[in-house]
């Protein structure tokens, strides 16, 4: 069968508005003419006709169905991009998001600026889908591991370093269990669960109806961040820290790791204005 590519986009735009504004929706769009169609915008923009198999249809139309529900499109298509990156992702990990994409360049470009930094170590703490170590590993030569409490999670992470041709050490561990890290890193990143259940109203539905809790919500906001204090305060050979934060307790978690050193740490803003990351060393 034959469609216009612009009888779609009404069409998606009509049933999404409820839930998705329209830029929002134009995008979305792209990506599933890309996907289920292998057209581009440029082929929109030109009104194009497309002609497509009946059983592609009936996937594009169940992908509809899915979105008016409020999944989220990453999860329907199964993967989404990542600092360059494609990274699979299904209901066991959260969907990566542009702002963690600002902490992994802010740790590339200041390891690309170490003199003889090759060898440091980098761990990420709760890797998830492995978005983070992954980007790390396909833009630095140094060695990169991820910690994940959920198996699921490491499971998926694994068959994202393989696709992505990147190599990580990948190992199921709990926060609360750091000590037993293999390896000890000298740089670690983390974006661990910092949602407070206080601001769970304020969530989209599609987050917390699809994504996985574990990993956006903390009851305690400073948990984590606690937990990777102690064990940088412990490990000396921890030279770098680089976390994202809950604006609410940024300035919390930054004295926490000022009391260790107190010049050696930095707040930045996300594009909102809200203290969003933390880098630390120690001098
Ligand atoms: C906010 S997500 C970040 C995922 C990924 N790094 C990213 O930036 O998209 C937090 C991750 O921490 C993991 N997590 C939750 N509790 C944990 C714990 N006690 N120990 C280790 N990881 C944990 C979750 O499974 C989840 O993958």
């Amino acid at each position: 069968m034959e469609i216009s590519l612009s009888e779609l986009k009404k069409e998606l735009l009509e049933k999404t508005q409820n839930i998705y504004s329209d830029n929002e929706a134009k995008t979305i769009f792209v990506w599933l003419i890309e996907h289920y169609f292998h057209a581009t915008s440029k082929d929109f923009l030109m009104d194009k006709r497309v002609s497509i198999a009946t059983d592609t249809f009936l996937k594009y139309q169940k992908a509809i169905s899915r979105l008016i529900h409020g999944e989220p499109i990453q999860y329907i298509l199964g993967y989404t991009e990542f600092f360059n990156c494609r990274i699979q992702v299904n209901k066991d990990v959260l969907i990566p998001r542009p702002e963690t994409e600002v902490l992994v360049d802010w740790v590339v470009s200041d390891v690309q600026q170490m003199h003889v930094s090759d060898d440091l170590r980098i761990a990420d703490l709760g890797t998830g889908s492995g978005c983070i170590a992954i980007a790390l590993a396909s833009q630095l030569q140094n060695p990169v591991s991820a910690i994940d409490v959920s198996p699921d999670a490491i499971k998926l992470a694994r068959k994202n370093a393989a696709s992505n041709q990147v190599n990580i050490g990948l190992q199921e561990l709990d926060l609360e269990h750091l000590y037993d890290m293999k390896g000890r890193p000298d740089i670690i990143v983390s974006n661990p669960p910092y949602v407070m259940t206080i601001e769970k109203e304020q969530l989209e539905t599609n987050v917390i109806d699809h994504e996985p809790h574990i990993a956006l919500f903390a009851e305690d906001p400073l948990y984590f961040y606690e937990l990777i204090f102690k064990y940088v305060k412990r490990h000396t050979k921890v030279k770098y820290v680089y976390l994202e934060l809950n604006h609410l307790t940024a300035d919390q978690v930054a004295g926490l790791f000022r009391s260790i050193d107190h010049d050696g740490c930095q707040i930045r803003k996300d594009m909102r204005g809200y203290k969003r990351y933390l880098k630390w060393y120690r001098k």
